[in-house]
């Protein structure tokens, strides 16, 4: 696994200060009011699991599951719901948990969706944006780091459900896409 990497982008520390970061502007942000991490299978695993103990308040949990994309690493456009969350959504401040925001159809159709359950608020966090590849306007409250065009994978991001459970983010070397 670790001989498909062209080069380490983010080192687990950098994994764990961007996390500690965006976790201590929830704790701010939050406080008070009705906390909802809605997780986004299965790529914020790694990231929601630090995110959640990075936050000093209470907070509950709830994981759903919409695929979006093939194998590949292009965005098919098609997007549907695979798994629902167990929680009643009304009254809740939601704040969804998203490893990367690429062209934004996949999470600009999970808010809409999510907006018609009621919720008290519902804003958007992630880990990585690909702001350059937007298709459709999404703005997410919290950013771990805004990143340039390029597929990355590592700490829950895969290419083809391969290298989720790299403990950093990277780049793969060509020849692993067949080229
Ligand atoms: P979009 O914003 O609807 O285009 O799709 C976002 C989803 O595409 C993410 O949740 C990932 O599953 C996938 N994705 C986008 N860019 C990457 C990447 O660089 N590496 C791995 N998965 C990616
Ligand atoms: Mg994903």
């Amino acid at each position: 696994m670790l001989n498909d990497i062209q080069e380490v982008l983010y080192s687990e520390k950098d994994l764990q200060e961007m996390v500690d970061r965006v976790g201590a502007e929830i704790t701010r942000d939050y406080e008070g009011k009705n906390l909802l991490l809605v997780s986004v299978l299965k790529g914020s695993v790694a990231f929601m699991a630090d995110l959640m103990r990075a936050i000093k308040i209470p907070a509950r949990i709830d994981f759903m599951s919409v695929s979006s994309y093939g194998s590949g690493t292009k965005t098919s456009g098609v997007v549907k719901i695979v798994k629902d969350l167990d929680l009643n959504l009304e009254g809740y401040d939601i704040l969804i948990v998203e490893d990367i925001l690429d062209s934004g159809k996949t999470l600009s159709y999970l808010m809409e969706i999510l907006q018609a359950r009621n919720p008290a608020s519902i804003e958007l966090c992630t880990l990585f944006d690909k702001p350059e590849r937007r298709q459709v306007p999404v703005f997410p409250k919290y950013v771990g780091t805004v990143i340039p065009d390029a597929f990355i994978v590592g700490y829950g991001l895969d290419y083809a459900e391969n290298y989720r459970n790299l403990p950093f983010v990277g780049i793969l070397k060509p020849e692993v896409y067949g080229g």
